[in-house]
C-alpha cells in the first residue's frame, strides 16, 4: 500500500475465483478507513467486465423510458437528476440507473451486472462483517445497486452525506478510465479540514473507500464539452448503497460525529484525561 496524496491511500489487491483480494487484510483496511483516509483498492477486475456494464446500462436505458416522481425503491429504473436535494441542499446533475430489483432483469443484464456487483457486495461484506445478499426487504436496510453517468460537459454532485449505519464504508468502482474516456471530475472529501480530491488517482477498475459520514461531492465534468443526456461519453461508476429508503434521512447539518467519535485521529496529540 502506498500513501499517494494526504488522506489517499492506494491498496494493492487481486482478483481471484470472482472476489477482490486485498494486500492487506479487511481489518486493516477498515482501520485506514476509520482514522479517516480514502482508500482506493486495485481491485484487478477485468476491463471486457467493467465495460460491458456500461455498455449494457446503456443499452437498456434506451430501451427503457426515464422514471419520473418519487423513487419506489423497488424496481429497475433510470433517471436523469437535475435538482437540488431538500434537506441537505446539494446541487446535481447526472443520470442514474438503480436497479433494487436486480435479480428480475432478463439473464444477461443481470449476469453483466453481476459481474461488478457481486464481487463489490462480497468485498464489502468482507469489510463490515455482514453477510447481505440482494433483496428488497421493505423497513430494513438493503442494497440499491446503481450505475451512474456523469455526461460530459456539466455534470457534478455537490457537497453532501450519508449516515454512517449501517452502510459504514461507501464503495465507487471506476467502470471507465480518467484522461481516455473522461478527462474531468472525480469525488472530493473533506478530512479533518483538509480537502481530499481523487479525481486523477482513480484507474478504471479501482474501487474508492470512504467513511459514509464524511462530506463528499463529485466535481464537474468539463464545461468545454457539449452536454448530452444520450452521448455515453463521461465519467461512469459502480456504487451499492444499503439503507433504509423509509429510514430518518441525514440530518441537514453536517455529521461531524467523525471528529468526535475517533479517539486518535492521525497526527494527533493524544489528549490526556484528568
Ligand atoms: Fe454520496
Amino acid at each position: 500500500m502506498k500513501e499517494v496524496a494526504k488522506y489517499l491511500i492506494k491498496v494493492e489487491a487481486e482478483f481471484k475465483n470472482g472476489q477482490i483480494v486485498p494486500e492487506i487484510p479487511y481489518e486493516e483496511v477498515m482501520r485506514l478507513v476509520n482514522e479517516p483516509n480514502i482508500v482506493i483498492i486495485k481491485t484487478g477486475l477485468p476491463e471486457a467486465t467493467l465495460r460491458s456494464v456500461i455498455d449494457a446500462t446503456h443499452t437498456w436505458a434506451e430501451s427503457t423510458p426515464l422514471a419520473e416522481g418519487p423513487d419506489p425503491f423497488d424496481n429497475n429504473q433510470h433517471k436523469q437528476r437535475l435538482h437540488i436535494a431538500k434537506i441537505q441542499q446539494a446541487p446535481q446533475l447526472f443520470h442514474d440507473h438503480t436497479f433494487d430489483a436486480l435479480l428480475d432483469l432478463d439473464e444477461s443484464m443481470k449476469q453483466t451486472l453481476l459481474g461488478v456487483f457481486t464481487p463489490m457486495r462480497q468485498f464489502w461484506n468482507n469489510l463490515t462483517g455482514n453477510n447481505e445478499e440482494y433483496g428488497i426487504r421493505k423497513g430494513q436496510p438493503y442494497f440499491h445497486p446503481q450505475v451512474t453517468h456523469y455526461p460530459l460537459g456539466g455534470s457534478f454532485f455537490g457537497r453532501h452525506w450519508h449516515p454512517l449505519n449501517p452502510q459504514k464504508v461507501g464503495t465507487i468502482l471506476a467502470l471507465n478510465q480518467y484522461g481516455k474516456d473522461y478527462s474531468s471530475g472525480g469525488t472530493g472529501y473533506v478530512i479533518n479540514d483538509h480537502i481530499v480530491e481523487t479525481e486523477g488517482f482513480q484507474d478504471m477498475g479501482d474501487l474508492i473507500l470512504f467513511r459514509y459520514d464524511l462530506p463528499h461531492w463529485v466535481s464537474p465534468s468539463s464545461f468545454a464539452d457539449r452536454f448530452s443526456w444520450d452521448d455515453p461519453a463521461g465519467r461512469w461508476v459502480a456504487i451499492l448503497p444499503f439503507y433504509d429508503p423509509w429510514a430518518k434521512p441525514a440530518d441537514k447539518d453536517e455529521p461531524q460525529g467523525w471528529k468526535a467519535q475517533i479517539q486518535a485521529p492521525k497526527n494527533a496529540t493524544p489528549e490526556v484525561v484528568v
